[in-house]
């Protein structure tokens, strides 16, 4: 079999369909989706970057960063929306290219997920275990450094991976994952319901952040809007907005996950198409309206800290009252982006295992809960270890520069399938195709390239090891490949 060979969409669409009782429980509404989206989106890249980004690369034209980025995920959310109204199957993007680019660049997607996923929700759950201690500490409640930090932490300054002196493992992150990872386990519609109550009270904060803040803007913090060039790229002026863009995109990382419940939506040809452009489009405004803000409240020179949003509410005694409400809003935001992500990685996994590519003990689901259980308990306890152990500043980057990849060979696949299938039905169909392909793979390319030499490599680190694995398991374990086993290729 080459390793073009491509997966019939008829046959993809037969699995979807399949209901034998064995399978994923249909359970989602549009709501659900779109709750799912919200929950997986607002966390730590409003909580923290914006202020990062404000203060570094953009000044006060950040909204004009959070636009751009949002754009090149407009572009890659509509290619996505399309794919999934036509195959939607839990293995999202690596589905996807099996369908259009053949096996190998679907291994290489599903393989690319992890960084996402994965390392996604371990770099969130550190995220939320530091805001947790920041928030005991301010109630008088100190935890040994014993139990709050991994041993290693990477310093982004010198490139170097320090001891941390007393730390010996993460609990806090470790707990949040292993509990995340139990509600999984019981049930999607519980883990959709526990998400909706903490997105209204996520989303809640950040409306009040936003409409208390807005009458106390001083606009005089926005002047000059586009503060110049220092004359390195990327530090103020429009290359600032740019790199601004690169570093705000992880805010937007996490709309893609609500196509990995696509076995689980009651009607996925109209609700996932929903369900991500609508979480992606509340996020944008929410974005771009808290941006405007956190730079009107204060000097944008300010914003480099830790937890941004609470430095700006304290410019200003009469929103003192609201920095508790923040710390709490960032707590409960990132618990659901680290949910949403562990609930993303396993189904791309058990797809996988269902085409052979992973062991098959991979494609089981729990016979009550009628959840992936071993995929769901496999990426916890590894997205646990990682947040325990590991020196967590080395994959903020790698997530961004691998959901990226993601979102361009969904665009690229769009485009193919048009050129390969015109007549198919797509119950979602992007307009102006390829323009809008083209526009989604040039604005992805774009960000990626305005992420670090560093992030490369270590991506292209990732990708061997992947290829390794590929040919040594998972080709000669594929069902498309070894027919005998029951995989069936296009055309078929
Ligand atoms: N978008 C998610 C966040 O900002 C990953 O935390």
């Amino acid at each position: 079999m080459s390793l073009s060979t491509t997966k019939s969409i008829a046959s993809l669409q037969a699995e979807a369909s399949a209901d034998d009782g064995t399978g994923l429980r249909r359970v989602l509404t549009a709501t659900n989706l779109t709750m799912l989206g919200v929950g997986a989106i607002i966390g730590a890249g409003i909580f923290v970057l914006t202020g990062t980004a404000a203060a570094t690369n953009a000044g006060p034209a950040i909204p004009l960063s959070f636009i751009l980025a949002g754009l090149g995920c407009l572009f890659a959310g509509v290619c996505y929306a399309e794919f999934a109204s036509m195959i939607p199957i839990a293995g999202s993007a690596y589905t996807y290219a099996y369908a259009t680019l053949g096996e190998f660049v679907a291994w290489i997607i599903g393989w690319d997920l992890i960084l996402e996923y994965l390392f996604g929700a371990a770099t969130v759950a550190v995220g939320w275990s530091g805001h947790l201690i920041d928030f005991l500490n301010g109630l008088g409640i100190h935890l040994s450094t014993a139990f709050t930090a991994a041993p290693l932490a990477y310093n982004p300054i010198t490139h170097h991976i320090d001891r941390v002196p007393g730390g010996v493992i993460n609990l806090p992150a470790v707990l949040l994952v292993a509990a995340m990872s139990t509600l999984l386990v019981v049930g999607i519609k519980e883990s959709a319901r526990f998400n909706n109550v903490i997105v209204i009270l996520k989303v809640a904060i950040v409306l009040l952040v936003i409409g208390f803040g807005a009458m106390y803007v001083n606009p005089a913090n926005w002047h000059p809007f586009i503060p110049p060039n220092t004359g390195e790229f990327g530090h103020y002026g429009w290359s600032g907005v740019v790199r601004g863009a690169g570093v705000v995109f992880f805010a937007y990382i996490g709309f893609d996950a609500v196509s990995t419940a696509a076995q689980e939506a009651k009607n996925p040809q109209r609700d996932l198409p929903i369900g991500m452009l609508g979480s992606l489009a509340m996020c944008t405004v929410l974005y771009i309206l808290m941006s405007l803000v956190m730079t009107g409240l204060v000097s944008y020179t300010k914003l480099n800290v830790p937890a941004p949003v609470v430095v700006a509410l304290g410019a200003v005694p009469q929103l003192m009252w609201l920095r508790v409400f923040t710390d709490v809003g960032a707590i409960l935001g990132l618990a659901s982006v680290v949910l949403v992500m562990l609930m993303g990685q396993p189904r791309v996994f058990y797809s996988m295992a269902r085409d052979g590519l992973l062991p098959a003990v991979f494609g089981k689901v729990h016979p009550k809960f009628k959840t992936p259980y071993v995929t769901t308990i496999v990426t916890g306890t590894v997205a646990a270890a990682v947040a325990a152990f590991f020196p967590i500043g080395l994959l903020g980057e790698l997530v961004s520069i691998g959901t990226l990849l993601a979102f361009v060979i969904v665009c690229g696949g769009v485009w193919v399938l048009r050129v390969r299938s015109p007549e198919m039905h797509r119950p979602f169909k992007v307009a102006f195709v390829p323009l809008v392909p083209i526009l989604g793979i040039v604005s992805c390319v774009g960000l990626m390239l305005s992420l670090p030499g560093d992030t490369w490599k270590r991506l292209i680190i990732w990708m061997v090891i992947g290829m390794v694995i590929y040919f040594l398991y998972s080709r000669s374990h594929s069902k498309l490949g070894n027919p005998v086993a029951g995989g069936r290729a296009a055309g078929d």
